[in-house]
């Protein structure tokens, strides 16, 4: 079964619940658009949530970004990785939140380690603001918490159709389905307007040749999605190993001796993780 991408549009429209975001994260974006905002401004809105606070510092302060306790307050964080970043973060604290909530752990393992392989890889490869990388590597996989908490009874059978006859996740989500995660995260993408270097990512980190807008960051996440598979960190929702696209493991010319860097890095980042992981929701 396959429909069209109208079909598609109109299915996920009427679900029942799209995620809306915490009242704050339009706030911030009302903020951001403006041009006379100082980070000073943002970072007072997003003191008042003290536990919003804590959490964007937990992240930018943890092994992921590589400013080891080194940002102490929210202005701080803004100033060094910009708005758009501190954005995705606050997105991605809601996210991680609705994962943990649900009890997704393997799901919330995986996100977090695509997002340290990708800030790993965009650093080791000379790409710009891999900060950003990370929080769409963080992102990729949103469309599979929607499709779980809002369409449970096919989840079960995409889970089924996994356990019997050994398909990936997104093979299984067509089979039933007949659309992915990926069109699911691309949808929300538009509803929540993310930025084009976040929402192309989360749409085609299954075909990164489809990207228009940020193709670098997409064949990131993608090989980092497939990285972070290979090593074992986490659950993806099925335990294959995706294979490289061609294109984008040329695009970005990683030679076997960097190869072998990411994956040492990788290694001992993920191997803290797990304290970062059970501070997170405390
Ligand atoms: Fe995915
Ligand atoms: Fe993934």
């Amino acid at each position: 079964m396959s429909l069209d991408e109208e079909s598609i549009r109109n299915r996920i429209q009427r679900l029942k619940s799209l995620p809306t975001l915490p009242g704050i994260f339009e706030k911030i974006t009302g903020l951001m658009e403006s041009s006379d905002t100082a980070a000073e401004d943002v970072a007072n809105l997003i003191s008042c949530d003290q536990a919003l606070s804590a959490r964007v510092l937990r992240v930018v302060n943890s092994a992921l970004y590589g400013f080891p306790g080194r940002i102490s307050n929210v202005t701080h964080a803004l100033i060094i990785l910009g708005f758009d970043v501190v954005k995705g973060l606050v997105l991605s604290t809601s996210v991680f939140d609705m994962m943990l909530a649900r009890g997704f752990y393997g799901l919330w393992e995986h996100s977090l380690g695509c997002a340290t392989t990708a800030g790993v890889i965009a650093r080791k490869t000379n790409t710009a603001n891999p900060e950003e990388v990370s929080v769409a590597g963080l992102l990729h996989d949103i469309g599979k918490v929607i499709i779980r908490i809002e369409l449970p009874e096919e989840a079960s059978r995409i889970d089924e159709l996994i356990g019997t006859r050994e398909l990936s996740v997104y093979e299984a989500e067509e089979e039933v389905l007949g659309f992915n995660h990926a069109t699911v995260g691309k949808w929300l993408s538009q509803k929540w307007n993310l930025p084009d270097k976040l929402s192309d990512p989360v749409t085609y980190h299954h075909s990164p040749a489809l990207s228009r807008f940020a193709p670098r960051s997409t064949a990131i996440v993608h090989v980092a999605d497939s990285i972070v598979r290979a090593m074992g960190f986490g659950c993806a929702g099925d335990n294959l190993v995706t294979q490289i696209d061609s294109n984008a493991w040329e695009m970005l010319e990683i030679s076997d001796p960097i190869l072998e860097e990411i994956i040492v890095e990788v290694d001992d980042k993920l191997e803290n993780a797990e304290d970062f992981l059970s501070g997170f929701g405390s």
